[in-house]
Parts: C-alpha cells; sequence; structure tokens
C-alpha cells in the first residue's frame, strides 16, 4: 500500500476526517444574515461528510466533492440513512477545478481542504461559483503566532500552513467582506477527530505494512504535536461575502 493510500484508510472509518463539530458548523452558518436564502450549497473536500450531511439536513442541495472515493462511498451511505439522499449531487472531482457556471451557488462550504491548494487559490478558485452576495464558509489551520517553533513548522511543512493575518488579508485582496473569525474549540480537535484517530493509529502502529505502520506513527506525532503547541496554531473558521 503507497504512504498516502494508508494515510487514507487510517481516516476512513473516524467520524470526520479532520478538526470540526455540528456547532462549529452551527455557529458559522448563523453568521449568515439570511440563512433561510441559502438553498445550494458546494462542499469542497467533503470526506465523509459530516457536514454535508448537516447542510443537506437543513433543506440545502448540496453537491459534495472529493476526490477519495471510499469516503464519497461512506457518504452515500450516510446519506441514504439520514434521508437526505435526494438532496445531495456526489461528486468525484478536484476541488481547484469544479465545472460549475458562475454563480451557481449560495454557498461554497469547505472544511480542513482549502490548504491542499492553498489558501489563496481556494478563494480565488471559488468565488466565481457564487452568487452575488453568497457566502463562503471554510475552516483550516493556521500560525497564531508571528514565529512558529521550529519542530511545529517542520512537521507541517508541506501543509501551505498561513499566518492568520495573512489569510484574513487575502481573503479582502480576493474580493470578500471578512463578516466572521472564528476560533475552533479544542474540543474540535479532539472530541470527533484526533480521539479517534488517536486510537487507530495505536493499533495499526504494529501492523505488517511499512505504508500503514508509517502512517500511523505520523498520526500520533501529529497529535502530539497539537498537545505541545496548541498556543502557536488554531484551526479557524472564516465567514465570508463576495463583495466584489
Ligand atoms: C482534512 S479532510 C476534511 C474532510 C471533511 N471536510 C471534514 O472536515 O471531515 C480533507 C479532505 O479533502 C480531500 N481532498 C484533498 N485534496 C483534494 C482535491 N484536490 N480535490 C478534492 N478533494 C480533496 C481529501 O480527500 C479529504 O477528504
Amino acid at each position: 500500500m503507497s504512504y498516502i493510500d494508508a494515510l487514507e484508510d487510517i481516516h476512513a472509518g473516524l467520524p470526520r476526517q479532520g478538526v470540526g463539530s455540528e456547532e462549529t458548523a452551527k455557529t458559522l452558518f448563523d453568521a449568515i444574515k439570511h440563512p433561510h436564502k441559502i438553498q445550494r450549497a458546494i462542499d469542497m473536500g467533503c470526506g465523509t461528510g459530516r457536514s454535508t450531511i448537516w447542510l443537506a439536513e437543513h433543506g440545502i442541495h448540496t453537491v459534495a466533492v472529493d476526490i477519495h472515493q471510499p469516503f464519497l462511498n461512506v457518504l452515500r451511505k450516510e446519506a441514504i440513512r439520514a434521508n437526505v439522499a435526494d438532496r445531495l449531487d456526489i461528486q468525484n472531482m478536484s476541488i481547484d477545478n469544479v465545472p460549475y457556471p458562475d454563480e451557481s451557488f449560495d454557498l461554497v462550504w469547505s472544511e480542513g481542504a482549502a490548504y491542499f491548494i492553498g489558501w489563496a487559490q481556494a478563494l480565488s478558485a471559488w468565488k466565481h461559483l457564487l452568487k452575488p452576495d453568497g457566502y463562503l464558509i471554510a475552516t483550516d489551520m493556521f500560525w497564531t503566532t508571528d514565529k512558529p517553533s521550529h519542530e511545529l513548522s517542520d512537521f507541517f511543512k508541506n501543509d501551505n500552513v498561513l499566518a492568520l493575518e495573512q489569510a484574513i488579508k487575502i481573503a479582502r485582496q480576493s474580493g470578500y467582506s471578512v463578516i466572521k473569525i472564528y476560533i475552533q474549540p479544542d474540543s474540535d480537535w479532539f472530541d470527533e477527530y484526533y480521539h479517534a484517530l488517536g486510537k487507530r493509529a495505536e493499533k495499526l502502529s504494529q501492523h505488517v505494512d511499512p505504508a500503514t505502520k508509517q502512517a500511523a506513527d505520523m498520526a500520533k506525532r501529529e497529535i502530539a504535536i497539537r498537545h505541545k503547541y496548541a498556543g502557536e496554531y488554531e484551526h479557524v473558521g472564516f465567514v465570508l461575502q463576495s463583495s466584489q
């Protein structure tokens, strides 16, 4: 198995594949001025779709986009179980090039996925999809110190992590009004993500497949890094409104 496959495999059985919670989804969504006007959304990098289902349960027709088919298969089953499959359109495609016409959506939603293509690139690539005054709700990880510790920045060196201030500046420069910035609580890291990931990694760290063992050890290290450097980086929710 390749390292990337092993990493995705470790994440497959988890309640969500990144930092978040239903409370945070609600907090961010509640910042929208006229929430009843949100009828069509697209969830970029939806994973197994915890929030996609949440959006659909709120009556919003949602396109769910990810490139990892096993996650989308789980989402399809969950959508049927939650009785919202008729409100979802599940698409295996890359978030950097989604083929929808201008002004297709009232809301672009993305949790923990923008960094894969880069914050600035994501904000600019997704803007044309929004109707005038449409919303972009995105969460991602940002430095909250000017000088992250060497061990920390080295661990995340391939993850395009920006300083929070810089991310806010980019949002304004990309043609959005910043409606809300929300530092996600520590429970968002642990309750539905790191606790489950830690347990799975513990089990798999003795695995015979070297890639699986490597992915498990990496997950354990990521959790240890969070315990050690929590003050230096945060997962942050942005509520942005298209303004130009
Ligand atoms: C950290 S997970 C977050 C998943 C989900 N939004 C959540 O919060 O539970 C990031 C997701 O982005 C997906 N992803 C990464 N690069 C992508 C790309 N270029 N296009 C589509 N999805 C991508 C991954 O497969 C993964 O499901």
